[in-house]
Parts: structure tokens; sequence; C-alpha cells
């Protein structure tokens, strides 16, 4: 069956360009804030988005982007990952906005980005973006080792010791699906600690890292834009059980999805990551978003691909707008609420702070301010 599926999809590839999307063009900053570090900084609270060297990623279908230029549900088991909202280099930023395509405006040669369709294992496509569709918390910290036999493997690309990594983390639409019924094994506490595992096999083994983790989506709103589409319904009774389960009430799955927020933002306060050369940011934006995308007052699907559960490239290159503000938001001062029916316009470094917003940096930057280029 799948199979079929698969040779189905291929037909329908072409289709893409069709589909609607957003870019930024003509984004550009202050040349200074735009230019790379006078010497490669040494410490983390001191690295301008044109100093990140690589790209990397950890994740679910989310960040493989199953379905994201798919035009009819059988597409929704490609990845493309070309696409993805974290790891994305498909097309250029005026075209289509993700956190790469931003950040080649700042540094050209910037690699580790996914390009085209296919699996984690296909060098050649996902690059250093080793999500895996499906993936649990429980399956990071064997993507984060073989994320490190990558970067170990790949010397003509990777310099370990000097490149600087920016490391994108998005997991836990799966845990919550299940959490229903595995509250115990499942829940945002144990999601956290699996996470947390994950972050320190790259602690223990990579230098100068960034790890940006995006806090779990509200997935209460998937309720919401279901209603009244039966075909939806039936799809996510296979795709996200707890999300069909009616004996999990809404109030419950937005709790779990606030403890998981809470749990992951708890890794960051304890600083358990944090090093000259390493740290560990969570970006909030979607913790708040209890508002699902709407269009002429109707919740809308071009959010999402065919399956109504994973976002089309529309809805990746809109979630990359409020990702990539909030990289430049300073910790405590990051925003909650993305607005799921409008792009947010792309931010540039602070002119007094042109970092990568990190917990030190966001208390006093002064002490990090180096020269430019
Ligand atoms: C919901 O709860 C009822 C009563 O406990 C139970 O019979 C039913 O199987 C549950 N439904 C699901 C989908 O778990
Ligand atoms: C979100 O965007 C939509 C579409 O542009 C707009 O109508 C709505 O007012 C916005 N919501 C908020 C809370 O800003």
């Amino acid at each position: 069956m799948w199979q079929r599926i698969f040779a189905l999809s291929c037909v329908i590839l072409y289709a893409i360009a069709t589909l609607p999307d957003i870019g930024a063009p003509g984004y550009s900053c202050d040349a200074n804030v735009m230019k790379k570090s006078k010497k490669v900084p040494t410490n983390v609270n001191s690295v301008r988005p044109a100093d990140i060297k690589l790209i990397m990623a950890l994740g679910d279908s989310l960040t493989a982007a199953n379905g994201a230029g798919a035009e009819d549900p059988v597409a929704v088991v490609l990845q493309y990952r070309g696409l993805a909202f974290q790891a994305g280099g498909d097309k250029t930023l005026d075209e289509h906005v993700t956190i790469p395509n931003i950040l080649k405006k700042y540094n050209p040669n910037l690699f580790g980005y996914s390009n085209g369709i296919g699996s984690p294992n296909v060098w050649e496509i996902s690059r250093l973006n080793v999500a895996v569709p499906g993936a649990n918390a429980k399956d990071l910290p064997a993507q984060a080792r073989q994320l490190v036999a990558l970067l170990q493997q790949h010397t003509e690309v990777v310099n370990m010791k000097e490149d600087w990594k920016l490391l994108n983390i998005f997991i836990g639409g799966n845990d919550i699906c299940g959490y229903c019924r595995k509250p115990v094994d499942d829940s945002p506490y144990n999601c956290a600690q699996d996470i947390k595992q994950a972050v320190q096999i790259i602690f223990d083994n990579v230098p100068r890292v960034i790890v940006s983790l995006t806090g779990m989506l509200q997935l209460e709103i998937l309720r919401e834009t279901d209603t009244g589409h039966y075909f939806c319904q039936r799809l996510h009774h296979d795709e996200c059980g707890c999300e069909s389960n009616k004996n999990f009430t809404d109030a419950e799955i937005r709790q779990a999805c606030y403890d998981y927020n809470a749990y992951e933002k708890q890794i960051e306060t304890d600083g358990v990551f944090e090093r000259d050369d390493f740290t560990f940011v969570v970006q909030p934006f979607f913790r708040d978003t209890l508002t699902p995308p709407m269009e002429n007052g109707k919740p809308t699907q071009k959010f999402f691909a065919p399956d109504c559960f994973h976002f089309s490239q529309w809805g990746h290159a809109l979630v990359s707008t409020y990702l990539w503000n909030n990289i430049l938001q300073p910790v405590g001062l990051k925003n909650t609420i993305a607005n799921l029916s409008e792009p947010a316009t792309l931010s540039c470094p602070d002119a007094t702070c042109p970092f990568i917003r990190t917990t030190k940096n966001s208390a006093d930057c002064s002490k990090y301010l180096t020269p430019v280029d």
C-alpha cells in the first residue's frame, strides 16, 4: 500500500510551485549588524548571525517537513526537508522563509541545511537535519548521536573546533498525541528529561553550539481547525489519537502543552548547558498561541498540509518568521504568541546587542561586545 502511495505522490511533486508560500523579498538590515565578527568569537554570548557556519536540526515530522509541498494527502508521506522551517534551504528568502534562508543573507556559505525531498539517511538531501518522522522525545538521544557521527565524518565541510553551530530542536507533537494513553511514560516531565539527555550528548561531544529549542505548540488548535472537517477528524484519529479522544478535554490538552513548555524552559533556567562555548535557549512563540489560523473569520486549512496536521510550506514559512524574531529577542522578553493567520515582519539584530540572544547577553550585553569585520 505505501509503495503505491509513494509512486502516486511522485506524480504530483511538480505541483509544489502552485501552492501558496511566504517570502521576505528585500529583507535587509543595517550593514553593521549583518557583518560577521572581526575575529571568530570564542564566547557563545558574542555570536552574530553572520558567525553561524553550520545549521543542524533534531525533531520529528514537523522538522522533516512531511507534506509541506503536498497537494494531496498521499504526498504527506514525503519529507519535504528543503522547506522545513528550522532546517530547509530550498528556494530563496524572497520566495520562502526558513531560518537557513534568513541566515544565508548574513553568511552565504552557511552549511548544513536540507534541500529537496528525502529521508535522514540521504546526506545530499538532509545534510545536518537528522529529524525522523514519528519521533518522540525519547528518540532524540539517538538523533543526537547520529548528528555527532555526521559532524565527525564530514571533515570536508565541518571544522568541529572552529565553526559556530546553531542547533534547532522541535519535538513533542507525538508525545502529546499519545499522552492520554500513557500519561506517566509520556508525561511532559519525562519528555523533558529525554530532551536533556539528547542535549547532553551534544554538550559532551561538540564545541561551539547554540541550542535553540522551539517550545512545544498548542495542539488544542487542531481541534478547532478540525471542527466540521470529517475527513481531517478521521485522519487525526490515526495520526494523533489524543487529539480526537474526547475523553482528553481541551483543558487537559492545553495544560499538557503548557507543562511541556514549562519543563523545557526549566532546562534553560537550570543552566546545566552553559559553558563559554555552549548555551541552550527556548523560543516560546507557540506557548500561548491558542487561536488557530483564520481567514475571513473562519479557521483555514492554508496553514496545514492536506492531512490537516502537518504544516504546509505556507505554514513553515509563517512559523519561521516568529521563530527568527524570537531568536533575536532577549531571554525574558521573548514573544509567546504567534498570529498563525499572518507572518511577522522579520526583525534585524539590535544594534546595541547584535548577537543571537542568550541568557547571559540578555542580562548584560556590554561584557560581550566585540568589533565587527
Ligand atoms: C472514554 O471513556 C469511556 C468511559 O471511561 C470509555 O468507555 C471509552 O473507551 C473512552 N474512549 C476512548 C477513545 O478512550
Ligand atoms: C492576526 O492576523 C489577522 C490577519 O491579518 C488579523 O485579522 C488579526 O487581527 C490578527 N490577530 C491579532 C491578535 O493580532
